[in-house]
């Protein structure tokens, strides 16, 4: 079985970050999402992989070269512009040649392995096999519509009436029918080739869909906020409580309150950080308070700042913050790499007050 990641896509939802860089190799816990998924692949034994790329396919080259670090071998695949799943699927034609495989989407991040999902597929007879969660608002995914004997019968893209809360998530095993699916589709409203679409022509022209339901967590980690639940449950699995500080950080005056990590080269100085940080390498905290949040290679927090919930993107900084107690406002931020923020906090005499009172009064 052949592995087929999806690491093109525009990122709309997680810019300014992805103005700049792929949004598969945001660190989880200072690890790229896309090397948490290469690993995943690897350890089921799907070691030939196909990676489809777009706009930012130097970055992950550079990232990942040829796979041999995990025992892979690592074949690009140029997407010219983000056609939807279904065109990755085309585009990847002659790699996959009439070989079964695993799609797997290139930001998203799974607690448990794939061993249960890709288990006796090849053998199965089946022309897919996806993957399914029990999901909150079924109204915002692809939801399965499941016939008597658990095949799935149908396929509905944001349901405003859900039949089950049963959604698509992240991995699909396909064998080579999928590709006369693809074929045989067109673009939908949106302008993209939906892979809903393909496995609904599999169903309609009698070729069985088989699923597996999941057990532990899934994040599509596409947005900032479930990227920092994903840093939080990596962290929690990682580090417990603890404290992974690298041999090469500096840590002067500070409170690590864990799960934190901090990476080589990072400097942590007169600053409480933690629970569900990540510090990536070169990083410096100064002065400053900051929780559940990602900072990325060479970002700095420097002044009196409480920082929360918050995405720091490669070399952005937050200075300012005055110089004296008090830990200031709190901030949440989403930076794209290379930006700054100055923070400037006001300054109130007590004789402000004093006329804030006395206005209005005609004095
Ligand atoms: P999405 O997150 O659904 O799409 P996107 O990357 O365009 O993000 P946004 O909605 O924020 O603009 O894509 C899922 C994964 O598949 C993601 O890793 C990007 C990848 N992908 C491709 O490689 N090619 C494509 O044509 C599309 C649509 C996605």
């Amino acid at each position: 079985m052949k592995g087929l990641i999806l690491a093109g896509g525009s990122g709309r939802r997680l810019r300014p970050l992805t103005h700049t860089s792929a949004k598969q190799l945001v660190p989880i816990a200072n690890k790229p999402i896309l090397h948490y998924v290469i690993e995943d692949l690897v350890s089921v034994g799907i070691t030939e992989l196909g990676i489809v790329v777009g706009d930012t396919g130097d970055e992950v080259r550079a990232s990942v070269s040829d796979g041999s670090r995990w025992g892979a071998e690592v074949t690009y695949l140029e997407q010219e512009a983000p056609l939807g799943l279904a065109h990755a699927v085309l585009v990847a034609r002659l790699f996959l040649g009439d070989d079964p495989f695993a799609m797997y989407l290139g930001d998203n991040m799974f607690e448990d392995s794939l061993d249960e999902v890709v288990a006796g597929f090849e053998a199965s007879g089946d022309a897919a096999r996806l993957l399914l969660a029990r999901v909150d608002d079924p109204t915002a995914f692809g939801v399965a519509d499941l016939g008597a004997d658990g095949r799935i019968i149908g396929l509905v893209e944001k349901p405003a009436e859900p039949s089950s809360d049963l959604a698509l998530v992240g991995v699909y095993l396909f064998d080579a029918r999928i590709h006369a699916a693809v074929d045989a589709i067109s673009l939908s409203e949106r302008g993209e080739l939906e892979i809903t679409d393909a496995i609904q022509w599999l169903v309609d022209n009698g070729m069985s869909v088989d699923h597996r339901v999941l057990d532990g967590w899934w994040i599509d980690t596409g947005k900032k906020d479930p990227l920092l639940e994903c840093n939080r449950l990596v962290l929690d699995g990682l580090a417990g409580d603890g404290v992974m500080v690298d041999d090469q950080a500096t840590v002067v005056d500070a409170t690590l309150v864990g799960p934190v990590v901090v990476a080589a080269g990072a400097q942590i100085i007169d600053a409480t950080v933690g629970p569900s940080v990540a510090v990536g390498a070169g990083c410096r905290i100064e002065s400053s308070t900051v929780d559940h949040s990602v900072l990325m290679e060479g970002s700095s927090i420097v002044g009196h700042h409480r920082v929360t919930g918050s995405v720091l993107g490669r070399e952005a900084a937050i200075f300012g913050g005055g110089d004296s107690g008090g830990p200031g406002s709190e901030l949440s931020v989403l930076l794209g790499d290379h930006s700054v923020v100055d923070v400037h906090v006001p300054v109130v005499e007590p004789w402000v007050d004093d006329c804030l009172a006395g206005e209005g009064s005609g004095g």
